[in-house]
């Protein structure tokens, strides 16, 4: 095979064949590919699209360019959740261990941040002497008490995918539903979990801004999954908003362990029962009740036990930064707008995320939100409390939150509020 007949079969709309696509990605991965010449084909998917049998060869092919794990020695089901990624999802730090506490092993290898979205392990590395990377000896160990674990994914899964994530970064091929699905789904089913619920983003803070392409991205995956002999359910869920009342590491790790201690804003409390309730049915546990067991402490005892068991003190005080500023309402009404990927832009600007991999991240940046979608704001209340410990960042965050704040006078207010639930 030849790069440049790949690239122009795909460039004029051709299929590929699974031999193609399994000598691309292979020769992509040791190099003989060029980033250049992976690119013009990223393009050419992103514009031209692949078919069910292509998708599906690509992501085969993504998962034999590493190794793949295995859990059927464990005891117990295995099963995992993956969202496409939110502004304010925190949703794995709670979810993880209240599923462990109904006897289901939760093998969650996460990813750190990259642009307006945050990582679940820039949030778990606020918490000090927390660390990242196991061996796999030690995430089975975990596995198996106390029955879950959050860790870095190994070089070793995928890494045709880390190279061609990298690539797509930053050649904008990223929001393409063929490249999505194939992915996440390559991670996913070289991970070796028996059960898969993906949290399928829609709106302004998600790749999918349509509730249509939402629903193909999650069906692409559900059938990717389910062919791969991994039981596989998708939820599609809002993210035009910030979920909970926190954007940034540190202070999104305190709203998951309000949630853990029985707290915490509904929306993130309901999204987690409703991911936890689906991880558990498809894993054969039904018939629990699974928010007792954020009430009764049974989640927060194997939350702290995973903390410990990577370094961490799950009761040391978590970082602050050392800068506020408040952004206010400028009218009375209610506010009937706040975007979640302006937040997110803003969070990632004063420092919760990072430009290039390289880049450290500050722990304690972000946004806290005082005033949700729905409810009535007056002049001069403060909506959000932006955090940074560099105030010059202040600026350019405010400047990302230009018409992302949108509060209308109240009558009006209520009506369109109740029309934007998705
Ligand atoms: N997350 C991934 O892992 N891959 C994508 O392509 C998009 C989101």
């Amino acid at each position: 095979f030849d790069a440049v007949d790949v690239i122009r079969a795909k460039r004029d709309d051709q299929v590929l064949s699974p031999a193609q696509i399994d000598w691309v990605i292979d020769a992509y991965t040791r190099g003989v590919v060029a980033d250049e010449q992976m690119s013009a084909l990223a393009m050419a998917v992103y514009l031209n699209g692949m078919t069910d049998e292509e998708i599906s060869a690509w992501t085969h092919a993504m998962i034999a360019s590493g190794e793949t794990m295995d859990f059927s020695g464990l005891d117990r089901p295995t099963a995992d959740k993956h969202s496409t990624g939110g502004v304010g999802d925190k949703i794995t730090l709670p979810l993880a261990p209240l599923v462990a506490v109904f006897g289901v092993a939760v093998p969650q290898l996460s990813g750190r941040g990259l642009g307006h979205t945050g990582g679940t392990l820039d949030k778990l590395e606020a918490i000090p002497g927390w660390r990242a990377d196991l061996s796999n000896d030690e995430m089975l160990a975990m596995l198996r008490d106390p029955g879950a674990v959050i860790c870095a994914a190994g070089a070793g899964l995928a890494p045709a995918d880390k190279k061609l994530y990298a690539l797509r970064d930053i050649t904008s091929t990223v929001e393409a539903i063929p490249l999505i699905a194939s992915s996440i789904m390559s991670k996913k089913i070289a991970e070796g979990t028996g059960s898969l619920v993906l949290d399928v983003k829609v709106g302004s803070g998600a790749f999918m801004k349509d509730h249509a392409s939402a629903k193909r991205l999650a069906e692409t995956m559900v059938t990717l999954g389910r062919n791969a002999g991994v039981r596989t359910s998708a939820l599609l869920t809002d993210m035009s908003t910030p979920l909970g009342m926190t954007v940034g590491n540190a202070l999104e790790v305190r709203e998951a362990v309000e949630v853990l201690a029985g707290g915490g804003p509904a929306d993130v409390v309901d999204l987690t029962v409703a991911l936890a309730e689906e991880m558990l049915r498809l894993a054969g546990t039904n018939d629990v009740d699974v928010r007792a067991a954020l009430t009764d402490g049974r989640a927060m005892d194997v939350w702290k036990t995973m903390i410990e068991r990577q370094g961490g003190d799950p009761d040391a005080d978590l970082p602050r930064a050392q800068e506020t500023s408040e952004v206010v309402a400028e009218s009375d009404g209610v506010l009937m707008e706040l975007d979640a990927l302006a937040v997110g832009m803003a969070s990632w600007r004063l420092g919760a995320g990072r430009a290039k991999k390289e880049d450290p991240v500050q722990a304690g940046a972000g946004i806290e939100i005082h005033v949700k979608p729905g409810e009535a704001v007056r002049k001069g209340q403060p909506i959000l409390t932006l955090h940074t410990d560099e105030p010059a960042r202040f600026a350019r965050a405010e400047e990302s939150l230009a018409g992302a704040i949108v509060v209308e006078p109240a009558a009006e207010g209520a009506d369109a509020a109740a029309a934007s639930i998705v």
